[in-house]
């Protein structure tokens, strides 16, 4: 039995949508950079995804309505950090309104002086590449000029979000 016609497209359940879209398990990153005076801005964000490996490119998408949209698309750079399972309390942090969410954030700066999220599983250190219309959202390509990542034999586990809620990565052993 396959799963059921929701939706055919000429009237879209918008709630439906979310749903369906949520079953892609992904990562969880904060997007950070800076603002014209200097102060550190970031947002949770799970739209990152690899692009390019040659040119190094990588993308994620900002919902219009952000506040933060003027600021990063007159950036010059940004940077991804990838969060690991024991950044949870981050990740909330970075997704609400709260005054100033970089205080007592242990950070350091990146490429032109984005944040850089200590802890993180890895960070990429972007130039701002291209910028694409994504409908209500404004899709940013980042070129990766500088990038570190934990250590390969690491065994952190990362932060996991499926259908609207965090969840545990489940490593498989090699078969
Ligand atoms: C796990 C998770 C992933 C998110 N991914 C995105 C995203 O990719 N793009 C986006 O615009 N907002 C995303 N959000 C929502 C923003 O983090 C949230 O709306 C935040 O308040 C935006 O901040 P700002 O308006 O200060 O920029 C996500 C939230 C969570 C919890």
């Amino acid at each position: 039995m396959g799963n059921k016609i929701i939706s055919d497209g000429n009237e879209l359940d918008t709630g439906a949508f979310r749903t369906a879209l949520g079953q892609f398990a992904t990562g969880v990153t904060i997007v950070t950079t800076r603002d014209a005076t200097g102060a550190p801005i970031g947002l949770t964000a799970n739209s990152f995804n690899s692009v390019s490996l040659d040119p190094p490119l990588i993308l994620w998408s900002l919902a219009r309505k952000s506040i933060n949209l003027a600021v990063f698309e007159a950036s010059p750079h940004f940077a991804i950090n990838i969060l690991a399972a024991d950044q949870k309390l981050l990740s909330d942090r970075f997704a609400r309104p709260v005054a100033d969410r970089f205080e007592s954030v242990d950070w350091c700066e990146g490429a032109g002086g984005v944040p850089v999220i200590e802890g993180s599983l890895a960070s990429f250190e972007c130039a701002a590449h291209r910028q694409l219309d994504g409908g209500d959202h404004v899709i940013f390509l980042g070129r990766v000029l500088r990038f570190r990542a934990a250590a390969a034999e690491n065994d952190k586990e990362p932060l996991v979000y499926y259908a609207g809620r965090y969840a545990k990565a489940d490593r498989q052993t090699a078969a």
